[in-house]
């Protein structure tokens, strides 16, 4: 055993050291300390108001609570190995503080529902930070999209230039992932913020508790109603873990196509030196570091998802000590996930330049306009499929002769179809075709700005 006696008269011989360290938790829950401290001020308000006990006592665990909450902001509460866990740790700290009146405030109470309790509390007030991220993030986004309405980029399908697009909204489609992110954690959030408190090991107890009281004080929106279900249920982990798993998705696509945009292929952006890492032998490189690191983080909250899903799938009820695993994937998680959002936000905020001269030239040189000269055909009566082929067969003739479609004489134009006159020149500008795709959602000039002022309205609620 420990020098504290840690379990019950029944063991005789220690732990075996090795051992202690295999099953300590105490390395990584500690990051639970502050909400195990206020999940069992809670918990000691309710025992005081049920009778269970007196209103002195009651006063004295929450007081000595708050000492230890003091004690380990100042830096002077750093429990070890010996401790086990950091539920253990506040406890025994706790009866040295205010004497036997300490070893009270496990009364009603075990262990499971008690990490149960800390763990939601935690991932609430992580959700929270996430999102307020999120909208930073999001609002970042608006910030270069409202100055790039009319900045020109090529739009692919395939990798292979397809049609071009609004600068602005091609950003914009970053900001409704990121908007679905928001609205997802604020979802998963209502699964996360349930009372386990209360539902003891496995059965709930013998004593009068109010569950009720404690979860009003934890501010939880609801209890769990079943205490096999609330001491073992790790559901709200794993959705945490999808819906992070989904803000990384978001962040390494925006990461691989920044990284696309930053090389001499593209060059789309250029980087700037607050976020772009040099080479050790290359004297000329300029690295993409930020968004590789973004792509490639992504793994390991992938897999802690996995992690949590496959250590869940066996368990019988109610808890197993596998459960202690659910932590260091989670808090990686959460840490991951706020270090890619800062890094991505200030990667956007200042880190990138558009090259909008040669994003205007891309477009005026490939075939992106080719849909448009089928539907200038279309909207003068010919069937559709119709102008694609005749559409097909002029870019076919163009790429022999080394040609743009803007190259065309109105001769040749009208040797193609009758129906076409000079204004094809100007239905077939880059700007143009950008300008009149104005269908709800689409990359208009006009649709881009309304859907911008939806997404700060969004954003400022
Ligand atoms: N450190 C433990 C965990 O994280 C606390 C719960 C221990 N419960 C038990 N029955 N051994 O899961």
């Amino acid at each position: 055993m420990t020098e504290q006696q840690t379990w019950s008269q029944r063991f005789e011989s220690a732990l075996h050291p090795a051992i202690a360290r295999f099953n300590a938790s105490i390395t990584f829950d500690i990051e639970l300390i502050e909400y195990d401290l206020t999940g069992s001020v809670a918990h000691a308000k309710m025992l005081a108001k049920c009778g269970i006990i007196s209103p002195e006592e009651g006063e004295q665990l929450v007081a000595g609570l708050e000492q230890i909450r003091q004690e380990y902001q100042q830096g002077k509460f750093s429990p070890g190995i010996d401790a086990e866990d950091v539920h253990f740790a506040v406890e025994h700290r706790l009866v040295e503080i205010v004497g036997d009146v300490g070893k009270k405030l496990h009364t009603a109470r075990s262990r499971n529902d008690q990490v149960g309790t800390d763990t939601r509390l935690y991932l609430r007030d992580q959700i929270k930070q996430i999102q307020k991220q999120l909208r930073e993030f999001q609002s970042v986004i608006l910030d270069i999209a409202e100055k790039n309405v009319e900045t020109l980029i090529p739009g692919y399908t395939h990798l292979q230039r397809a049609q071009p697009l609004s600068l602005a909204h091609h950003l914009l489609a970053y900001f409704q992932m990121a908007q679905r992110d928001w609205e997802r954690l604020s979802d998963v959030c209502r699964r996360v913020n349930i009372s386990p408190l209360g539902c003891g090991a496995l059965a709930g107890t013998t004593f009068p508790i109010d569950r009720h009281y404690t979860a009003e004080l934890l501010q939880f929106d609801k209890i769990y109603a079943n205490s096999l279900d609330g001491v073992s249920d790790r559901d709200f982990a794993i959705e945490f873990l999808c819906a992070a798993s989904l803000v990384m998705v978001h962040l390494s696509r925006l990461s691989e196509e920044i990284i696309l945009w930053a090389s001499e292929e593209f060059g789309f952006v250029t980087l700037q030196d607050s976020c772009a890492t040099g080479s050790s032998i290359m004297p000329q490189k300029k690295n993409p570091d930020v968004p590789e690191l973004v792509r490639g983080k992504t793994g390991r909250v992938f897999g802690h998802l996995q992690a949590l899903l496959v250590i869940m799938k066996g368990l019988p009820l109610a808890y197993n000590k596998d459960l202690q695993e659910d932590k260091e994937g989670l808090f990686d998680t959460v840490n991951t996930v706020k270090a890619c959002l800062e890094a991505m936000t200030i990667l956007l905020r200042e880190g990138l330049k558009f090259r909008t001269q040669r994003l205007a030239q891309a477009v005026a040189e490939d075939f992106s306009n080719a849909t448009d000269v089928a539907d200038y055909l279309a909207a003068r009566g010919v069937p559709f499929r119709e102008a694609y082929n005749l559409v097909g067969k002029v870019v076919k003739t163009s790429i022999a002769a080394g040609k743009l479609l803007k190259d065309l004489t109105l001769e040749e134009w009208k040797q193609l179809h009758p129906a076409f006159a000079a204004d094809i020149y100007e239905a077939i500008s880059p700007q143009q075709v950008v300008a009149v795709r104005n269908s709800y959602g689409g990359t208009g000039f006009e649709q881009v700005r309304k859907e911008l002022l939806a997404a700060r309205a969004q954003v400022d609620s």
